[in-house]
């Protein structure tokens, strides 16, 4: 170690009694969290865990993310969650190095801006088929709004047309795998993998869902192969693969990338649909400018203010509140030395409600990002370097779209009080009562 290195043992640990702590820097109101005392870098290392840095420092972020060689952020997720066995170990997030630039160039263009205006018309329809099946007049959760507009408009982009017995049973066996995720088995599963070093237990409910899923994909993919425009001009992401140069895997493989999209997909952007939804009832005069806009027929201002809203939303509540690497030999960032295995904590929520990069941070004020856009150092709802969110720009679009299409039928009624609190004892911030807000008509 140089001697201008720092190493981990040289920076403040947390005592076993200030760990129950910890749950502060994930919940909203971390700068009142009594463990910013130990400064913008701490070491934690609970009984039968690596040593993990928790640091907000700016440079250390900034180095951490940028070194995609030596950093794992697969290997946190099967440290602490059962996250491997749900989406798979050759599933992007999971792959480091070049085998992750790799499949990261093969799996990306269908999600990046020059394909995303092709599925605007699908959000729509969605919308156009949900918006008729809500409340108006009275409360009702938009989270489950929220999980119905994300499952209707990934199935729609990802497969496309497919055909109307086979899309069914896709739907189903997506829902059935879902809630397996969900159940009270695999949620022991995920609690006592932490326990017992980051080793998920075999658990073959969610492997036979998983099948079920795999084998309506596989189909799929072998009728495309036969009839690859299915006489019709597709662009769902599908068909961007099949028959394409990015088809370079063998449909198992495929099939199970597919599933593994689904699933980063659905909660984070139901979850952040029922947070925007909670927003606007919480914040009148934002809804009012949204109505100010649409009354006008101002779709250029509507636009503008509502990325403005996702942006500010996603600040405040980004789904994961942190996020984090696993060093995979030792290594260095901004003088700190980090050995091979322990991993470093970044506070997502903690930066972005900090007084040194936001002005006025704990208020919800969307105008803040119409003149800057969003900061992608200091606003990190999907992560950032090489494995930042594939899906970012198409999940800021849809939800800029989705909500339009809804705030031009349905006003936000305002409520009285606070935002809904986060969801307790979940690692996730979502919002505690499913996002109940009230409808009126337009
Ligand atoms: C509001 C919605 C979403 C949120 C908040 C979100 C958040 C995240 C976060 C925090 C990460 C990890 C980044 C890191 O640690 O640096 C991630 C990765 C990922 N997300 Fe999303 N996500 C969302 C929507 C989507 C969508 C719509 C898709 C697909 C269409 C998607 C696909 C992925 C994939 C494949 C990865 C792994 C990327 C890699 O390892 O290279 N996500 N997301």
């Amino acid at each position: 170690m140089s001697p201008t290195q720092v190493s981990l043992r040289e920076l403040p640990h947390l005592g076993t009694r200030h760990l129950g702590q910890i749950g502060g820097l994930l919940r909203p109101g971390t700068h009142a969290s009594p463990l910013l005392e130990f400064g913008e870098r701490f070491v934690i290392t609970p009984p039968g865990f690596p040593a993990m840095l928790v640091t907000h420092d700016m440079d250390d972020v900034r180095e951490l993310f940028a070194n995609h060689e030596d950093f794992s952020v697969g290997q946190v997720l099967s440290r602490f969650s059962s996250h491997d066995m749900m989406f798979g170990k050759q599933s992007l997030i999971f792959l480091d190095g070049e085998e992750h630039r790799r499949e990261r160039r093969l799996f990306g263009p269908p999600f990046q801006s020059k394909a995303l205006r092709s599925y605007e018309d699908l959000m729509v329809e969605v919308v156009e088929r949900e918006l008729p099946k809500w409340p108006v007049g009275e409360p009702f959760e938009f989270l489950t709004a929220g999980y119905d507009l994300a499952i209707g408009v990934l199935l729609g982009v990802v497969f496309g047309a497919v055909a109307e017995e086979r899309r069914d049973r896709l739907r189903q066996a997506v829902i059935g795998w879902f809630g397996e995720i969900e159940s009270r088995g695999f949620l022991a599963v995920t609690l006592i993998t932490p326990l017992i070093g980051g080793y998920t237990l075999p658990y073959p409910p969610l492997r036979r869902r998983q099948d079920e899923v795999d084998a309506v994909i596989l189909e799929e993919i072998a009728a495309r192969r036969v009839a690859p425009d299915g006489g019709s001009d597709r662009r769902d992401v599908l068909s961007r693969y099949v028959g394409t140069e990015l088809d370079q895997h063998d449909d198992v493989a495929l099939a199970r990338n597919m599933r593994g999209i689904l699933l980063g997909a659905y909660e984070t952007t139901a979850i952040t649909l029922g947070w925007i939804a909670a927003m606007l009832a919480a914040h009148p005069e934002a809804m009012a400018e949204l109505d100010t806009a649409i009354d006008a027929g101002d779709d250029g201002r509507l636009d503008e203010y509502l990325d403005a809203v996702v942006a500010e939303t996603m600040r405040l509540r980004p789904v994961s509140p942190f996020t984090g690497r696993r060093a995979l030999r030792d290594t260095v960032i901004n003088g700190v030395a980090i050995p091979k295995g322990a991993i470093v904590i970044v506070p997502i929520l903690l930066i972005h409600e900090s007084p040194q990069h936001y002005k006025d941070p704990l208020t919800f004020r969307p105008e803040r990002f119409l003149t800057d856009r969003p900061n992608g150092h200091t606003w990190l709802t999907f992560g950032a370097g090489a494995h930042r969110c594939l899906g970012a720009s198409f999940a800021l679009a849809e939800a800029r779209i989705l909500f339009r299409t809804v705030l031009r039928q349905r006003r936000i009624a305002a409520i009285d009080g606070p935002i809904e609190a986060p969801r307790r004892f979940h690692t996730g911030l979502s919002p505690a009562d499913n996002a109940r807000i009230t409808l009126l008509p337009r």
